[in-house]
């Protein structure tokens, strides 16, 4: 059983005509985009975000019609994947290198749908180091200050290069260890000049879907949000 491909396909039944869409990133979104492009082939009428380069290619080939911001006042629906997800409904996101434009497209939907496999699901975020996207220029600097809220930073690297967003920014992973105050770490990092964005989204989601290896799919809903 592809758990990931159940989470992400049962997603996309919240996805109605008329609608705009945003359109994850990662190997569990793909499924979500994979499915919307066959319904649009069978007539279904949507407008999409991409959140990132590979996401809008992909869209594009399955003839998913694409806008910008520019076009649209809110997004209806966005689904996503995610690195972890906490008994809260916080997340850590990042690990495709995408979160800047994921949490500025979560933060600007009506729905958050996350749509992950049972191995996602986490008492406490932080076994899985934190992305936190930051600009080239004096990046050392900015490493330091990180280093000094009292994580291990690694500069993300990738094909033997350093890793560069879709954005023109680099990725440092941050490794916490768990994490006591999402919100709290969140606000400490945003404070770092140089710093875009962490992969921390605190208070976004609306509804995980969880997909089981035995084929079971779970959808567990944020009433608080
Ligand atoms: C990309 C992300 C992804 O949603 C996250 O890394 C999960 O990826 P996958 O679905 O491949 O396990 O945040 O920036």
């Amino acid at each position: 059983m592809n758990a990931k491909r159940l989470a992400a396909e049962q997603a996309v039944d919240y996805v109605h005509d008329n609608m705009v869409v945003g359109l994850g990133t990662g190997s569990t979104a793909y499924w979500a985009i994979r499915k919307l492009g066959l319904m649009v082939q069978s007539g279904l009428n949507i407008s999409a975000i991409a959140t990132s380069v590979g996401s809008e290619e992909l869209a594009k080939e399955l003839g998913i019609k694409l806008v910008s911001f520019s076009d649209i006042n809110e997004i209806d629906i966005t689904i996503d994947g995610a690195d972890e997800v906490d008994k809260d409904f916080n997340l850590i996101k990042g690990g495709g290198g995408a979160l800047l434009r994921e949490k500025i497209v979560a933060t600007s939907s009506k729905e958050f749908i996350v749509v992950v496999d049972e191995s996602k699901m986490v008492e406490s975020l932080g076994k899985f180091p934190l992305p936190v996207e930051i600009i080239k220029f004096g990046y050392e600097a900015t490493i330091k200050k990180l280093e000094s809220l009292g994580c291990e930073p690694r500069i993300r690297i990738a094909d033997d290069k350093v890793y560069v967003t879709d954005n023109g920014n680099y990725i440092i992973d941050c490794n916490f260890g768990k994490i006591n105050d999402p919100k709290e770490l969140q606000n400490k990092i945003s404070l770092i000049p140089g710093v875009v964005d962490s992969g921390l989204f605190v208070n976004v989601v609306s509804r995980v879907i969880v997909g089981h290896q035995n084929g079971l799919v779970k959808e567990i809903t944020n009433y608080i949000q």
